[in-house]
């Protein structure tokens, strides 16, 4: 046992970088399970996926296939924002996180925001920040996160 893993698990829900097979794999319809996202052609889909990639280590997409199924359960991603203040430095920040509402509960959200903490850290970030829903506060603190200020949002479409 490794924290609240049994060895299976950890073999069974590791995370990784996006990969543009995951397309096939269900990427797509879990990312229906968060919010608003119509169907992505094959096409558009690898020139996003280029274009990320092109960003290197300032974008990070990570995902959680399930070794069982095939299926991508988990995913998340990571911006990195540079700065001029605080002597140049940098932030990350964390967006688009869902869990497969099969797999919820079985820390994998945990895992994603840790793998997706320790990228930025591992960059030089001084901090990693995120915006949620006051429903989804709890999982945040156990994932050592606090509340900080207000969120504000201006939307064009
Ligand atoms: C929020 C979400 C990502 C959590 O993923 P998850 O894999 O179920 O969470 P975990 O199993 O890793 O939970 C980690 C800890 O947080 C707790 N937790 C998880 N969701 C919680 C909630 N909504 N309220 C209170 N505690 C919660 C768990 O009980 C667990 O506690 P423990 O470590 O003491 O056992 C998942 O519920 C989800 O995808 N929700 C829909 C999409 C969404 O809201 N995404 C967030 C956008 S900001």
């Amino acid at each position: 046992m490794q924290g609240k893993f049994s060895s299976n698990e950890e073999e069974r829900f590791q995370v990784r970088k996006l990969e543009i097979l995951d397309k096939s794999k269900g990427f797509i319809e879990l990312l229906q399970q968060l919010t608003v996202c119509d169907s992505v052609s094959d096409k558009e889909f690898q020139q996003r996926f280029q274009e990320l990639s092109s960003y290197g280590d300032d974008h990070l997409i990570c995902v959680i296939e399930d070794d069982r199924s095939g299926k991508i359960v988990a995913t998340g991603s990571v911006f990195i924002e540079k700065k001029f203040i605080r002597n140049c430095g940098k932030v990350g920040h964390i967006e688009d996180v869902v869990v497969d509402s099969c797999v919820r509960g079985m820390q994998l959200g945990k895992k994603i925001i840790g793998f997706l903490a320790d990228h930025a850290h591992s960059i030089g970030c001084y901090k990693v920040i995120l915006d949620c829903s006051v429903e989804n506060r709890a999982f945040y603190e156990k994932c050592g996160f606090k509340p900080k200020e207000v969120q504000m949002v201006k939307y064009f479409t």
